[in-house]
């Protein structure tokens, strides 16, 4: 069961979801073939069927459980959750990557001053993430910034270097991310401050503890730099390819 408000920013723009029996389906993007579930209990026949068909008929060719990346409820399956993994497998999916998501504490962190909250219009925000990182990433930072989430790093002249972000998804839990430094700025120190200022931001809305999710094994180096990182969920993505699959 999906709490309501978990629900509603799920069905909302950008990257809006939709409900498919008692499943949350993302349909696959312009130019992608692959369909997500971003919700479904395990044993669920009667609803992964119609998830299936559903896709299909939106001409995907894969279904990816986990995800989707802009507007995830969960990274993927936990490890401890096994009665979901070998259910998934017994219907055909099989595991792709998996990855940590990391539970920080925000106590600690500090605000810096070449660091500042965006205000006004986020589109040159979005639009920096989606030209040297991702369109996903866009999506999340379109929706932080909804949340007065997104902070920033800029030149003397007002060029964009580094941006760091929260509540781009599930913002009721305290979720960080995403995070992008121009590669002539990294090394400096600025992911750090840019980091560290978001979690503090955090802090002082009640959240004691933000989650970092879908961090590779490298980058949880660059949090467990500076974070008190108080545990780590190792989360696995599971696909189908529809021509085979149930
Ligand atoms: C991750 C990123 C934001 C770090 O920015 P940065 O300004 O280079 O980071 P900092 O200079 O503040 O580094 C702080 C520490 O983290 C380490 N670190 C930085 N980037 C790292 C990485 N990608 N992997 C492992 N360690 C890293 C640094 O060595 C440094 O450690 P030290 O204090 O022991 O010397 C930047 O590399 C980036 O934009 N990467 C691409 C986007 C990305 O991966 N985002 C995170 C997704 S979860």
């Amino acid at each position: 069961m999906i709490a309501p408000k978990a629900l509603r920013e799920k069905l909302t723009a950008p990257r809006a979801l939709v409900e498919v029996g008692a499943a949350l389906y993302g349909a696959p993007l312009a130019g992608s073939t692959t369909a997500w579930i971003a919700h479904l209990e395990a044993h669920d026949d009667d609803t992964l069927r119609a998830v299936l068909q559903r896709a299909r008929h939106d001409g995907a060719r894969r279904v990816a459980y986990g995800g989707p990346p802009g507007n995830y409820l969960v990274s993927g399956v936990e490890t401890s959750e096994t009665e979901l993994a070998a259910w998934l497998v017994s219907r055909g999916f099989s595991p792709v990557s998996s990855h940590v998501d990391l539970i920080v504490a925000t106590g600690a962190c500090a605000s810096y001053d070449d660091v500042s909250r965006l205000t006004g219009d986020g589109a040159g925000v979005c639009a920096w993430f989606e030209a040297h990182f991702a369109s996903a990433w866009a999506m999340e930072a379109a929706r932080a910034h909804g949340h007065h989430g997104v902070f920033v790093a800029r030149s003397a002249e007002g060029e964009l270097f580094g941006a760091a972000c929260h509540s781009g998804n599930n913002a009721h839990a305290g979720t960080f991310g995403p995070i992008g430094v121009l590669p002539d700025a990294r090394g400096t120190g600025l992911g750090r401050r840019l980091a560290e200022t978001v979690l503090a931001d955090l802090a002082a809305r009640g959240h004691t503890t933000a989650r970092v999710p879908w961090v590779d094994g490298a980058t949880a180096r660059f949090y467990r730099s500076f974070g008190s990182v108080l545990r780590e969920e190792t989360r696995v993505m599971y696909g189908l390819d529809l021509d085979e699959g149930a």
